[in-house]
């Protein structure tokens, strides 16, 4: 067992951005007690920061060591770190995971398997890089409801929406900019299509309220069609377009979750939430409403956050799950409608598309930027047809207001979604 007094020793699986980023943390901070004793990375020609010895090319290998009192997996491939983690996990290890695919693939098996083998799993780097959300919910609100739990959780597509609006950039170079800084996924479609925000939208339902989500079911539209034209014409209503996921409890006590392009005013904590910097709104049922911002992508943050529950994780330190003893029921598409801006360049496709969501076609705008239209529109159409939208490159925003204030005795937050 470790103490204070020995270096805690520490098994890294993973070498890239989160990897470095924690490494590098610990060089500048020795005093902590903290030792990396051993490294697993994949490919042994890929060259690396540091000597060749210093690395092993079979994750196993760290498995097995029994000399190691925690693992951190910080790897790409959410199979291969699911395969890692539970095996971990069955050996009753204390481990720690930024990969947030994986945990919203298997959050429920992962959390069976702490209880079955008492090993412990924190993930506080997994959802909005430095900030320290999951804690946030999972200890400080582990009885009070809330009423949402919503914001912009993907600092990739907030780079990318920034650098649109504020500096005019095309959508191509600004993604290649995101990716060159080192906050997008190998595959950037997960930030731009809002898969790598589902992700974490449906780890945070799990201490927000209890649920464990199908990341399938959960709708999610990204930023892949958008134009300087919608860009424009958000700021014409001086608004932002963000991308922004939300849990909201509806008025049944049902809890929802969408994760859409969002028509943001500056009366939002989130209008101001540029660049690869995250921010989520906590609307609590007793404590009001709550703000918290903070660099949500790249090394330095990501690391930061490991480190975190590195720390935690000595101090023995695990998530209660509170809220699960008592989850409610969930309602994610069927059901529920809301208002939606649709545009694409050729009014024909957007008349097209239109119909396939089985909504009126023939109240088109069309300006220099193509054709939109603002309609409400079924979940459960959208999300069924999320494919074709994006293969069509239709831009989708919501018209949902995200507000500061939530002030009893209004209506709770998810009345913006309609109940059909
Ligand atoms: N690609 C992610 C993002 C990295 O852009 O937010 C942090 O999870």
């Amino acid at each position: 067992m470790d103490s204070d007094k020995q270096p805690l020793r520490i098994g890294l699986i993973g070498f890239g951005c989160v990897g470095q980023g924690f490494y590098d943390i610990l060089q500048q901070q020795p005093g902590l007690g903290l030792a990396v004793t051993r490294i697993a990375v994949k490919n042994p020609d890929k060259p690396r920061t540091l000597p060749t010895e210093r690395f092993s090319f079979h994750a196993d290998e760290l498995l097995a060591d029994p000399e190691l009192d925690l693992l951190i997996e910080v790897i790409d491939d959410p199979a291969e770190a699911f395969r890692l983690v539970a095996a971990a996990l069955r050996q009753g290890r204390r481990v720690v995971t930024a990969n947030k695919a994986m945990l919203a693939r298997h959050l429920p098996e992962l959390v069976a398997l702490q209880q079955e083998f008492g090993g412990t799993l924190l993930y506080e780097a997994a959802v909005c890089g430095s900030i320290p959300v999951i804690r946030t919910l999972d200890g400080y609100f582990s009885h009070e409801p809330l009423r949402a739990v919503s914001g912009i959780f993907n600092g990739s597509s907030n780079y990318v929406l920034t650098r649109m609006s504020e500096e005019g950039s095309d959508y191509g170079p600004a993604l290649a900019e995101a990716q060159a800084r080192g906050f997008a996924e190998t595959d950037p479609s997960l930030d731009m299509g809002a898969f790598d925000p589902r992700s974490k939208a449906v780890i945070l339902a799990a201490h927000a309220y209890g649920v464990f989500l199908n990341p399938d079911d959960v709708l999610n539209l990204g930023i892949e069609g958008v134009s300087a034209a919608d860009i424009a014409y958000a700021a014409a209503q001086n608004q932002k377009i963000k991308v922004v996921a939300g849990l909201y409890r509806l008025p049944d006590g049902r809890v929802t979750a969408l994760v859409t392009p969002q028509f943001v005013g500056s009366d939002s904590p989130l209008y101001a939430v540029e660049h690869e910097f995250n921010g989520v709104v906590l609307e609590a049922e007793f404590a009001g409403t709550q703000f918290l911002r903070g660099r949500g992508a790249g090394g330095h943050p990501t690391g930061s956050a490991v480190l975190a529950d590195v720390l935690a994780l000595r101090r023995s330190f695990r998530y209660g799950y509170a809220k699960r003893a008592a989850a409610p029921a969930t309602q994610l598409t069927a059901g529920l409608a809301a208002t939606f801006y649709l545009r694409h360049p050729d009014e024909t496709t957007l008349q097209t598309v239109l119909q396939l969501l089985e909504v009126p076609a023939d109240a088109l705008t069309t300006d220099a930027g193509g054709a939109h239209t603002t309609i409400p529109v079924p979940l459960e159409q959208l999300h069924r047809h999320r494919d074709a939208l994006r293969t069509a490159g239709v831009f989708v925003a919501w018209l949902g207001e995200v507000r500061l204030a939530q002030p009893p005795p209004l209506a709770p937050a998810a009345a913006r979604l309609v109940t059909t």
